[in-house]
């Protein structure tokens, strides 16, 4: 049973459209198939490098159009139950901006939207009723160079502290062993007090708290509603050797990441480190030499030679003990780039973006992570079957080059079960129900 959602949200959501001939264009490139129970369609076509999303709060989809700025969409499609009438009736480019590229956070009163570029995130003022966004400053400063290995600063507002920011920014290359100092303030995820970077921009080097660290690049952040808990996805290393035989094609493994509640400091997550670069996590054991005397199963952590010298610090032993397992594990190079929490806990979607490292190419989907009662997810840590693949495309072969590839999710506040991703490669907007 579904009906329309009460967000919490300040301004009122407004009641979808009927759909009619004034849809954009949804010309369908790449056929995508939904698990039983769930049905998708594209929905807007020539978005061109769709990153991040969210609604604000009267309905309209903000994204980031990479290269071109921020986009601000109406949808249309009935409130009710059937997907097939779901499109797009209006797009405007609410801010020209060549550089902002990924991360995109909305104050929960809709006042304020804030953006990533590689160095710098921005905030505008933002006007829920007519799109406007005006104002457009720097609020946190030093994020890094052009250019960069990895490019993407993942904004996260948690609804449980939305005072907060967290600010996440990757390596500078596969393997970055300045990571190793925190004070270089890469691999880590910082979280910032929105009322104070209002008042004066801060330095991502020298202010805000260390969440996480060691952690390669894990773009996707999100809290589960019912326990505040804050979970991240993690992108693991390329081309891996162990004891100089090639792992790569089935390690490391993509990482789930437990980081507790934000007003826990004392939590042995709240500022922990979970292995990068020294340390990654096993996805298939039977590649790596020596595995089962190391009792190294799925999902155990073991030492990168690459970044590690195998004694003290830097062993498997080490690994395992000294730094922060992830809590599931996924097959690898699959890139996962973001989680999304259902409001009940019992569940969460990720999205698989896919990676060139792996023939045949894998992920390219999204997927569900089931939850317990306990906050946790139900599988345990050294499980390869968490993940439930919910929608994909339905010929992978011609991935990564031409093919859809997941980035952002955003829950529809119009229906409930009713979720939004974007496309990067493909330039798309997707919906699926059934979530
Ligand atoms: C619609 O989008 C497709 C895919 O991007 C594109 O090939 C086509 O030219 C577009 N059509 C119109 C009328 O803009
Ligand atoms: C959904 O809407 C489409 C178009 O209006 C219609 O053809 C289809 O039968 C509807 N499906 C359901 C399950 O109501
Ligand atoms: C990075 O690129 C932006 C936009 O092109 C430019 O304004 C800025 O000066 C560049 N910074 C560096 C350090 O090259
Ligand atoms: C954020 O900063 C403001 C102003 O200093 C302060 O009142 C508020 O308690 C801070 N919030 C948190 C969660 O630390
Ligand atoms: C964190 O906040 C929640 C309410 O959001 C509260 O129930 C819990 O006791 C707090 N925990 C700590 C360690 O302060
Ligand atoms: C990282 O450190 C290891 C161990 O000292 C070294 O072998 C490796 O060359 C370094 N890698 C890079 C990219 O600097
Ligand atoms: C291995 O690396 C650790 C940590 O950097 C260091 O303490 C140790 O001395 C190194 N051992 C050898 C044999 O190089
Ligand atoms: C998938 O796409 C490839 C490349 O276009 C094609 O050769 C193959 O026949 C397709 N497979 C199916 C099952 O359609």
């Amino acid at each position: 049973m579904r009906s329309n959602i009460v967000t919490g949200l300040a301004a009122a959501v407004l009641p979808l459209a009927n759909a009619t001939a004034a849809c954009l264009n949804a010309t369908q490139k790449y056929a995508m198939t939904a698990a039983a129970g769930y049905s998708t369609k594209l929905v807007l076509s020539d978005l061109v490098g769709a990153r991040g999303i969210v609604f604000d709060p009267t309905g309209h989809l903000i994204a980031v159009s990479s290269g071109v700025g921020l986009v601000r969409l109406t949808l249309a499609g009935g409130s009710s139950t059937n997907i097939t009438d779901v499109c797009v009736t209006d797009r405007q480019t609410i801010a020209a901006d060549h550089n902002i590229n990924h991360g995109l956070a909305i104050a929960p009163d809709g006042k304020t939207v804030y953006a990533s570029s590689i160095q710098t995130v921005f905030a505008w003022d933002y006007d829920p009723t007519t799109g406007a966004a005006t104002n457009k400053r720097p609020i946190i400063t030093d994020l890094g160079i052009n250019g960069s290995y990895h490019n993407t600063r993942t904004l996260f507002i948690p609804p449980s502290h939305p005072d907060l920011i967290l600010v996440q920014r990757g390596s500078v290359g596969n393997i970055d062993n300045g990571t190793t100092d925190p004070a270089n303030g890469r691999a880590m995820v910082k979280i910032f007090n929105r009322t104070e970077i209002a008042a004066k921009p801060a330095s991502y080097l020298s202010t805000g708290t260390i969440l996480g660290w060691g952690l390669r690049n894990s773009v996707g952040w999100g809290q589960d509603p019912t326990t505040g808990y804050i979970w991240s996805v993690e992108n693991g290393m390329d081309n891996m050797e162990r004891d100089g035989v090639d792992v790569h094609q089935g390690n490391p493994a993509e990482e789930l990441n437990f980081h507790g509640l934000l007003n826990d400091t004392k939590s042995p997550e709240f500022g922990a480190n979970y292995g990068y670069p020294e340390c990654f996590s096993a996805w298939e054991p039977s590649l790596i030499p020596h595995a089962a005397e190391k009792n190294i199963v799925v999902g155990a952590a073991f030492m990168n030679e690459m970044s590690a010298n195998g004694t003290g610090e830097g062993s498997d032993t080490w690994c395992q003990k000294q730094r922060h397992a992830a809590r599931l594990v996924f097959s690898s190079h699959m890139a996962p780039l973001d989680i999304k929490f259902r409001k009940d806990g019992s569940a969460a979607f990720v999205t698989m973006h896919g990676s060139w490292d792996k023939q045949p190419a894998e992920g390219y989907r999204v997927s569900r992570i089931d939850f317990g009662k306990d906050g946790m997810p139900k599988e345990p840590a050294s499980s390869n079957k968490a993940e439930i693949i919910v929608v994909s495309n339905t010929n992978s072969t011609t991935c990564p080059g031409s093919c859809v590839r997941p980035v952002h999710l955003a829950w529809d506040p119009h229906v409930e079960g009713r979720i939004f991703f974007t496309s990067d490669a493909s330039g798309e907007l997707h919906v699926i129900d059934g979530a």
